[in-house]
């Protein structure tokens, strides 16, 4: 069977796409369109075109695996002229969704109909890269600048709705689409409608021409969060083009644009994050048969911040949750939060007030526990203190449905033990969420020893459904993440003691691309929490234990590693700090030293990397690109870098072992001695990516 397809109804013409799963645009597809359209057009009979999909979706892109490779004709700019020359109406049938190249076929096309769910977009920011097929020029003449402006900026997909009030779509069409579609074309050839070539459009174009700063003011408010990123800007450009460059000669430009971010390290490293995304969602050892269970209701013990942004997650996707807490004063104040975090998202133009009082209404807040009973999964969000968990669990296996999964949201106590207080340990999970829960995209889904394969499959769903990146990990203190980081944060106290001030820690791992430093972190968390944490386990961190001892908590108290202004989250340098800090050093009797940029960031960064290696070995994370997509989605690390464990490759595991036993010989800690697999591997010449590709050649 072949990936294109071409069929007649009449005289219509139908080129129908199918390439599975999601219809990407192979070299293959690009030649079957090239020979469809090229026949249709000489087939006289023929007086209009449907372009459909097979599948779940329309078009979805490029076959982004193809971007390693050197480029193959057709491009996908030469089908898409090719169609826009064809003097006959081609209609987008479009169902699913039209994405990157597939959304710039749709362009190319004289007309576009939506089934009522699909969504259409130019996701390409999202890999490094700008629309190189036509959607800078086309989308801007089609919807106008102030429209498509963000659109590419965004990446993110519009429904179909919102298409059409647009003008990116012509019409929503109900029932079977590509019927619908056909019966579309017919009533374009009985009514004569004129062809439009997007290309030819201008209308929409005018305004902005006239008021070009506008056109500035616009592109500023839009790359605010662009830092350190190339595609943006290079998108702005593209934009700007079609506005004063020729169509043809504006598509050479971005064709050359294209070229150079796809062969680019930022690009290369987002595709290298788009796959490893899709691979953190296959867990190795669940057999292929075992199907998640139906999640028809959730509830949530503990109506704190977490537990509150957890319940919104839920709320969110449509599912109905019980919140639950013990008292009503703490249930109202968490409900409450709850309530102005949805209207502080519908005053930014978020959310729809309709949608909100819908939202809210899924969440049932109550203070005793028999309506868990009814909950298919439950996650428990309270205190981090191993004994309350336990009751609680305790109380769940005796309340809870006889298949419900119950899930710990505990960022570090162990699973087992508290699977150990249920007759169903195989039902109990981790599932990690970040602060705030309903934004952080990244889940871990802690696997403890005795979970079932039905319920760690259950908890990747329902993560999924929820809108998280879910990644399984194993038990142990701090799972991935945390535990990564508090190797990250054992050196930059060093480095305090050594001669660095919290903002040269904060400066140089911002200047890499993190939205902010430990220490700036550490205050917005709060450092009270990591206080109690390390008096639990009996340890210590010399400088943050005497901030905490002086009341300095962080920017709840306005100070902290930093002081704040009343009103302001801006971290400013505070000479008591300084002070506390040099004083420090002079009980240690260490003469403080200027550290530069260079050796702050690689004694932040290879700690962690070698972390990361430790926790391979153990066999906590299934492969390197798991803890790359977990720093991404849930620490801020740049994503343009692809993630700690990818970084270290590009830098080579020989000098990473090298620079680790020179750090480890300075701070005394043999624990920075490099990890036996950085040894291994670099003995080796390889990377750790080579251990991803030795487990898929196995598989
Ligand atoms: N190229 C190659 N493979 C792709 C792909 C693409 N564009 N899109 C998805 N896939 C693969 C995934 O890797 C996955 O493979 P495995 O099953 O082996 O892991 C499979 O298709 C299914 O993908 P998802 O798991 O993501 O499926 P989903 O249903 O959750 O989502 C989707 C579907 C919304 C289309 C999502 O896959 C997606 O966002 N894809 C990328 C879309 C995109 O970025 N398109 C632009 C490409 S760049 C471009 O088009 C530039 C240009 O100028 C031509």
């Amino acid at each position: 069977m072949s990936v294109v397809e071409l069929c007649r109804e009449d005289e219509i013409a139908v080129v129908l796409v199918d390439n599975p799963p999601v219809n990407a645009l192979k070299h293959e597809v690009r030649v079957g369109l090239t020979d469809a359209f090229s026949q249709a057009r000489d087939d006289s009979a023929v007086a209009a075109i449907v372009l459909a999909c097979a599948g779940r979706t329309f078009i979805a892109g490029a076959d982004i695996t193809e971007f390693d490779k050197l480029p193959k004709a057709p491009h996908l700019s030469e089908v898409i002229a090719l169609m826009e020359s064809i003097g006959k109406p081609i209609v987008a049938a479009i169902h699913g969704t039209a994405l990157g190249g597939g959304f710039e076929i749709a362009l190319g096309c004289h007309f576009r109909v939506a089934a009522p769910g699909a969504r259409v977009g130019l996701p390409e920011i999202k890999l490094g890269l700008l629309p190189g097929a036509g959607g800078t020029q086309r989308l801007p003449r089609l919807i106008g600048v102030e429209k498509a402006l963000p659109m590419i900026l965004s990446g993110d997909p519009i429904p179909a709705k919102e298409a059409l009030q647009y003008g990116a779509v012509d019409a929503i069409l109900e029932g079977e689409l590509a019927p619908a579609a056909v019966d579309f074309a017919r009533r374009i050839v009985k009514e004569k409608w004129p062809l439009r070539r997007v290309r030819d459009m201008d209308e929409k174009l005018e305004a902005m021409r006239r008021n070009p700063g506008k056109f500035d003011e616009l592109a500023a408010t839009l790359s605010k969060r662009t830092r350190g990123l190339h595609a943006p800007a290079a998108a702005i450009e593209a934009v700007r083009w079609s506005l004063d460059v020729p169509f043809d000669d504006a598509e050479k430009r971005v064709r050359s644009a294209f070229q150079e971010l796809r062969q680019g390290d930022q690009s290369k490293a987002q595709r290298y994050v788009f796959f490893a995304e899709r691979e953190a969602a296959k867990i190795a050892d669940v057999p292929p048969g075992v199907r998640p269970r139906e999640i028809a209701r959730a509830a949530v013990i503990g109506a704190g911040t977490m537990g509150g942004g957890i319940a919104m997650c839920f709320a969110n996707a449509g599912i109905p949750v019980t919140l639950v807490e013990t008292g009503q004063e703490a249930l109202h104040r968490g409900l409450d939060i709850i309530a102005r975090n949805y209207r502080n998202t519908v005053k930014r133009g978020g959310l729809a007030g309709d949608e909100m009082e819908r939202r809210l209404a899924r969440i049932q807040g109550v203070t005793d526990f028999a309506p868990v009973g009814e909950a298919d999964i439950v996650i428990e969000a309270v205190f981090e203190e191993m004994d309350l968990k336990r009751r609680i669990f305790g109380d769940l296996d005796r309340i809870a449905k006889p298949d419900a999964v119950l899930a710990s949201n505990t960022s570090y106590l162990d699973i087992d033990e508290i699977g150990a207080s249920t007759q169903r340990p195989q039902a109990v999970v981790g599932m990690h969420f970040f602060s705030p829960a309903n934004v952080m995209r990244l889940l871990e889904v802690v696997r403890g020893e005795k979970t079932a394969p039905e319920t760690l499959a259950t908890a990747m769903a329902v993560g999924r459904r929820i809108g998280k990146v879910p990644v399984v990990v194993g038990v142990c203190h701090g799972f991935v993440g945390n535990r990564m980081l508090r190797a990250r944060g054992i050196e930059a106290e060093r480095m305090l003691l050594e001669g660095a001030l919290p903002q040269d820690v904060d400066g140089a791992i911002v200047e890499f691309g993190f939205p902010m430093g430990p220490f700036a972190m550490g205050d917005l968390a709060g450092l009270d929490v990591s206080w109690r944490m390390r008096k639990a386990q009996g340890l210590t961190a010399e400088i943050a234990d005497r901030l905490c001892e002086a009341g300095r908590f962080g920017q709840k108290t306005s100070k902290g590693f930093y002081r704040y202004e009343a009103g302001s989250r801006t971290p400013r340098p505070d000479p008591e700090v300084e002070a506390l800090i040099a004083e420090a050093s002079a009980r240690h009797g260490i003469a403080r030293r200027e550290i530069d940029k260079q050796e702050i960031l690689e004694r932040l960064i290879f700690p962690m990397i070698n972390e990361g290696a430790r926790i391979l070995e153990e066999g906590i994370a299934a492969r390197p690109s798991d803890i790359d997509v977990i720093w991404v989605y849930g620490y801020g690390w740049p994503v343009w870098r692809g993630g700690p464990m990818y970084y270290a490759d590009r830098l080579g595991l020989a000098t990473i072992r090298e620079k680790l036993a020179e750090i480890a010989a300075r701070s005394k800690d043999e624990r920075l001695e490099p990890a036996a697999l950085v040894t291994r591997l670099a003995a080796e010449g390889r990377g750790f990516g080579s251990l991803a590709e030795a487990a898929r050649a196995g598989r």
